[in-house]
């Protein structure tokens, strides 16, 4: 390490992401049993500040961490944890430093949204910032969000998908160059422009903490019936997916959209034990959804995440149309009538 290390700051702002295809299953250190693909939002950010100053001494991870503006022990243990991990492999100069580590979210915590994919994804992107300062690591563009989603990625497989602008996929896929298990490539070079103008207001049926963790969650595709046919067909429509994000088909993608999340539910409704994530308001909104498309013949869509949140699909162009549905029908379902209005966007950005 250089001797001339000085106090300094770095300020991330990192999106959430919505998975089109899901990644739902995993193994080894962290790695997905099937490609995914997503779009990354907007709205729905974490902005990380992470204040470094080295420490005489070298060894042990060294940290003060705080969520939205409070200590936070169990947070705590759980990013120590993690940076331990990040300093034996990835980034050596975690234990020469203390780091004070100030992270906030612009959604509500209790809203039922995960945070892991914007939190730790804003996180590595502080880290591997860092890194490259104190380090003097030339890294190209290409090169910095690639080990930024892999950091991200040990820290929640999902997050490793967040560094990138307008969607992203992550898993070896024998057909997409340059895919891989380590982290999440960006797609957004060959996005249909109809997919930059989509937005995702998702419907909070219910704020609750999620009855089964991710973790347990895609531990139980272990000794599910289904998995292995699950891993083929994701790994198919991941495929099937990438061509339509190339070539704007709206309606392939949004059915292609609704399989997935269905399916997710029902890998978890036969999984053991079997849980049912979806409540009654999360099957009023999906019948309202298909009727209003039945009817109205417009491109509304719906996906959910492993809980009972609905997330609506939709391009920009019939936004109007939707507002006066969703206020008419919807959000009497919500949980205090509330929903998270987002749309997809530009990736993270380095704020200070
Ligand atoms: C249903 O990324 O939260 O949202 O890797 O254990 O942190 P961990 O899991 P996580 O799983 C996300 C599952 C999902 C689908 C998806 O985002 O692809």
């Amino acid at each position: 390490m250089n001797d001339d290390l000085t106090n300094g700051s770095v300020s991330w702002e990192s999106p959430s992401n919505i998975a089109i295809v899901k990644y739902w299953g995993k193994h080894g250190f962290q790695y997905p049993n099937n490609a995914s693909i997503s779009l990354t939002l907007s709205n729905a950010v974490t902005r990380t500040t992470i204040n470094y100053r080295p420490k005489k001494e070298d060894g042990e991870v060294s940290i003060d961490f705080s969520f939205e503006g409070t200590n936070n022990a169990a947070f705590q243990v759980k990013i120590e944890k993690y940076l331990a991990l990040l300093a034996k492999q990835y980034l050596p100069f975690i234990t020469g430093f203390h780091l004070e580590i100030d992270s906030r979210n612009t959604f509500p915590h209790s809203s039922g949204i995960a945070s892991s994919a914007s939190s730790m994804s804003a996180l590595a992107l502080g880290l591997c910032d860092i890194e490259a300062m104190i380090a003097g690591i030339p890294y190209n563009t290409q090169q910095f969000l690639a080990k930024a989603s892999t950091l991200a990625r040990i820290g929640s497989g999902s997050a490793s998908r967040s560094v990138y602008p307008h969607a992203a996929m992550w898993g070896k896929h024998p057909d997409i160059a340059g895919s891989s298990d380590e982290f999440a490539i960006g797609v957004e070079e060959r996005l249909h422009p109809v997919f930059k103008s989509f937005h995702d207001d998702i419907l909070i049926i219910s704020a609750d903490k999620k009855s089964v963790s991710s973790t347990a969650g895609h531990a139980l595709m272990e000794d599910n019936p289904y998995s292995d046919s699950r891993y083929r067909q994701a790994n198919d429509r991941t495929r099937q997916l990438y061509d339509i994000l190339s070539g704007g088909d709206v309606d392939a993608f949004g059915k292609l959209a609704e399989d997935e999340a269905l399916t997710l539910h029902a890998l978890m409704m036969c999984s053991d034990p079997s849980y049912i994530l979806m409540e009654e308001g999360s099957l009023s909104a999906i019948k309202a959804v298909r009727s209003f498309r039945a009817e109205t013949k417009l491109p509304l869509y719906f996906t959910l995440d492993a809980g009972p949140n609905i997330h609506l699909l939709y391009p920009d162009e019939i936004k109007d149309s939707v507002a006066g549905f969703v206020d008419n029908e919807l959000r009497s379902l919500c949980s205090d009538g509330t929903i998270l209005k987002d749309h997809v966007g530009n990736g993270p950005k380095k704020t200070g």
